[in-house]
């Protein structure tokens, strides 16, 4: 096995944050870089509380006692990315931004669009738990998709984008990568069907893509110092040129190695760097230092 698939025991680091000296835009005079990467602070408290509502509820099925375990070490990451993310939205609020119009949408989203849904035990039950395992494998093929990109954004930096905004999304960007396997190897093992797999690609891709035009789109109108503020797919496409987002291009060409049937998330991302980053990241070693 190369380093970049080694597997690593995977641990919840219990980092916090402190908000006070990050500007309302946190990638200086960039608006629209700042809101678009903003609106993951929108999806994710609610998506990843989703995801461990849906795996809670798959570990009886799990009969490998290695992904079961990979599987509880993810559940605690995603719990703590969740609140981690949530804990910045008063301070957006603070800073004139009220995001509760769009997070009532997204929490509708998740809790009742994707929650349990009143079905007896059996079939139908079985059917809609697998269906949203697969989606959250799908879904999480984007966030190491991302979370490889943050790590490497080095234009990011160049710009004197926030330190402690950076430290946020490389940290959940690293463990994105850390765990970037286990979604899709737990898919794999309680179901597999390759059709579910392209069926749930599409609902999950639709959704992000939807969810993110119309997240960023509702921050730059809202920004309390924009007058006339928008975000348009020019925007989004200058800024993937510049390095300040993740290409078009880029994004497209994840899409066959997703639907690809050799596909495994481990030829995705490299899991060296991403402990690296971890080992020196401001947020995480404070976490260690604190649960020593
Ligand atoms: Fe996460
Ligand atoms: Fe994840």
């Amino acid at each position: 096995m190369s380093n970049t698939q080694a597997r690593v025991p995977l641990k919840a680091r219990k980092v916090s944050f402190s908000w006070d000296g990050t500007p309302l835009h946190w990638v200086p005079e960039d608006p629209f870089t700042t809101h678009t990467i903003n609106v993951l602070h929108l999806l994710l408290p609610a998506g990843e509380r989703w995801f461990v509502h849906v795996y809670k509820q798959v570990l009886p099925y799990i009969r490998d006692e290695r992904l079961r375990e990979d599987v509880i070490g993810f559940i605690g990451q995603e719990a703590m990315h969740s609140q981690a993310h949530d804990e910045v939205l008063p301070h957006l609020r603070e800073q004139g931004l009220d995001p509760t119009p769009y997070t009532a949408q997204v929490d509708w989203f998740f809790e009742k669009l994707l929650g349990d849904r009143t079905l007896p035990p059996g079939r139908a039950r079985r059917w809609w738990l697998m269906e949203r395992v697969a989606l959250i494998a799908a879904i999480e093929h984007y966030t190491a998709f991302l979370g490889n990109w943050v790590l490497n954004a080095d234009e990011l930096d160049r710009r004197g984008a926030d330190p402690t905004m950076l430290d946020l999304l490389r940290w959940h960007g690293a463990e994105e990568v850390e765990h970037r396997s286990v979604a899709f190897e737990l898919f794999m093992h309680v179901d597999g069907s390759y059709r579910r797999r392209v069926r749930t690609w599409a609902t999950a891709f639709s959704a992000l893509v939807f969810l993110w035009q119309r997240g960023a789109r509702f921050f730059m109108e809202n920004d309390p110092t924009l007058i006339d503020g928008k975000a348009s797919f020019k925007d989004f496409h200058v800024r993937g040129r510049r390095g300040l987002l993740p290409t078009a291009g880029d994004m497209l060409r994840s899409i066959p190695r997703y639907l690809s049937r050799d596909y495994h998330p481990s030829q995705e991302g490299d899991t060296e760097q991403a402990v690296a980053y971890l080992a020196a990241s401001p947020a995480a070693t404070a976490a260690e230092k604190r649960a020593a």
